[in-house]
């Protein structure tokens, strides 16, 4: 991993092995002052001219050593650090300029699982493996604006590279808490994992897209959601319909467990589901685009399901606001409906009705006797087997839906 910065601030880099190495590089740009610089023989460790002023970063040196292109170990001092430090210097990517913070190759020479003083610190050796120390990064990144890059060369020779700009750690007194991060390019890879969309949004991951989440006290383990970070950030999509690709005539099963493609047609699965809007209030907001294209949506200022004994009921649907609903009292009606009913697929039929709603409706939901909505059923199934997905107080055809999506976030109040 190195860093380095931009034209207004620093950019960070990691590299690693999958298998087993790992480079950390950190470098800084746009000196604000003219600090002397030391430089070194390529390759080696001598020191061979240096100043009274140091370099903040391995970007100055860069900037301020004509003759110190080359990769290798520096000195610099940041600000507020009282005696200067060696880092290694990056100049083979991108300008060069990167600090190196990490760096871990496949023979795996340095031992890694150390304790909280060793990552204080840092440790390893600049010459292969090492860790330039949370103490250090923390001094570095507080000075400017970084930008951190991972690089990552696989067994086979592949290579990834994800790049973040505002990359910033705390001191020690916030256990060098990541502060600030912002996606930037390339693929998403993720530190450390969310507790969930709004997490992740108020991290600085802004754009739509799989995230992996372990809410607080989840028992499993971290789970791909996508997050749809429109309309105020922070969104887990828990259902989506967008062209049939995927059968949503699941069993209770699949239904318990999730089924479907994230980037497409998908169930996010009832336990989660019920996991979700037990540990903190929830709300959700309800998309639908009907066939000619025209959006509307439906917001409930709370949501939540029971646990699997009570056979997922929907216990509680809040307040509504939003366009779905076409009557002169408009409520939500087409969900309100199926408060207090338990969730049925057609292998286990809770609904009060005689017959098994969910084999009718061809779908699975909460269903009462039997829908005002209909979001699993028959995509763009013939109308008058009421198999299609349905809401039924949306303005025009009830049945005209191309694109449902239900997402859940905390409530904010
Ligand atoms: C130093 O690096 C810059 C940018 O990569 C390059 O243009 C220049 O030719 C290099 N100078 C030497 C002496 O290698
Ligand atoms: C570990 O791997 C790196 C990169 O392939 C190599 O430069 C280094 O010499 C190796 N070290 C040992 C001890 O094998
Ligand atoms: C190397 O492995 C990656 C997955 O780790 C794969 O995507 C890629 O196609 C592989 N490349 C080659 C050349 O085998
Ligand atoms: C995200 O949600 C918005 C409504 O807030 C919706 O219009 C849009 O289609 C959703 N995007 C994705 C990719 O799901
Ligand atoms: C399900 O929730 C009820 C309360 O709503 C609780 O009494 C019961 O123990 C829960 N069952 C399980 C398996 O957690």
């Amino acid at each position: 991993m190195k860093i380095i910065t931009l034209e207004q601030g620093v950019h960070f880099q990691i590299l690693f092995w999958i298998t087993g190495s790992l480079l950390l590089q950190l470098t800084s740009a746009q000196p604000e002052n003219n600090h002397e610089t030391t430089k070194q023989t390529t390759d080696s460790s001598i020191f061979f001219y240096q100043q009274p002023g140091f370099p903040r970063d391995c970007k100055e040196v860069r900037d301020q050593c004509d003759l110190s292109n080359s990769s290798g170990i520096y000195l610099i001092k940041p600000d507020t650090c009282v005696e200067p430090f060696e880092v290694y210097c990056d100049s083979s990517h991108d300008a060069g300029g990167w600090t190196v913070i990490h760096r871990r190759f496949e023979n795996g020479s340095v031992e890694f699982n150390r304790n909280w003083e060793s990552y204080k610190n840092g440790f390893g050796f600049f010459s292969h493996e090492f860790y330039l120390g949370n103490e250090k990064i923390s001094l570095l990144t507080n000075q400017n604006k970084y930008e951190l890059i991972f690089e990552i060369t696989t067994s086979n020779g592949s290579t990834f590279q994800q790049s973040y700009e505002n990359f910033r750690i705390g001191d020690e007194f916030s256990n060098y808490k990541l502060v600030s991060l912002e996606r930037n390019s390339g693929t998403l890879f993720q530190f450390s994992h969310f507790v969930d969309c709004q997490d992740a949004y108020t991290s600085g991951f802004i754009d739509n897209g799989i995230y992996k989440i372990k809410p607080n006290d989840w028992p499993g383990s971290a789970f791909n959601v996508y997050c749809n970070m429109t309309d105020g950030g922070g969104w887990i999509v828990v259902q989506r319909r967008v062209d049939g690709s995927v059968d949503f005539y699941l069993d209770w099963d699949n239904y318990k467990q999730g089924f479907g493609n994230l980037n497409s047609e998908f169930w996010i699965g009832n336990e989660k589901l019920h996991f979700l809007t037990n540990a903190k209030r929830q709300e959700i907001r309800i998309d639908l685009v009907n066939r000619n294209g025209a959006p509307y949506f439906a917001k409930f200022d709370h949501f939540r399901i029971n646990n699997e004994t009570d056979n997922y009921r929907l216990s509680v649907v809040g307040t509504y606001s939003g366009t779905a609903d076409s009557r002169s009292n408009p409520d939500g009606y087409a969900l309100r409906y199926h408060l207090a009913r338990p969730f049925s697929t057609y292998d286990r039929d809770n609904d009060p009705w005689s017959g098994n709603c969910a084999i009718n409706r061809h779908g699975a939901w909460w269903y009462n006797e039997c829908a005002a909505s209909n979001f699993n059923g028959e995509y763009f199934g013939p109308r008058d087997s009421y198999r299609s997905i349905e809401w039924e107080t949306l303005p025009g055809s009830i049945y005209n839906i191309q694109f449902t999506e239900m997402k859940i976030r905390p409530f904010a109040g």
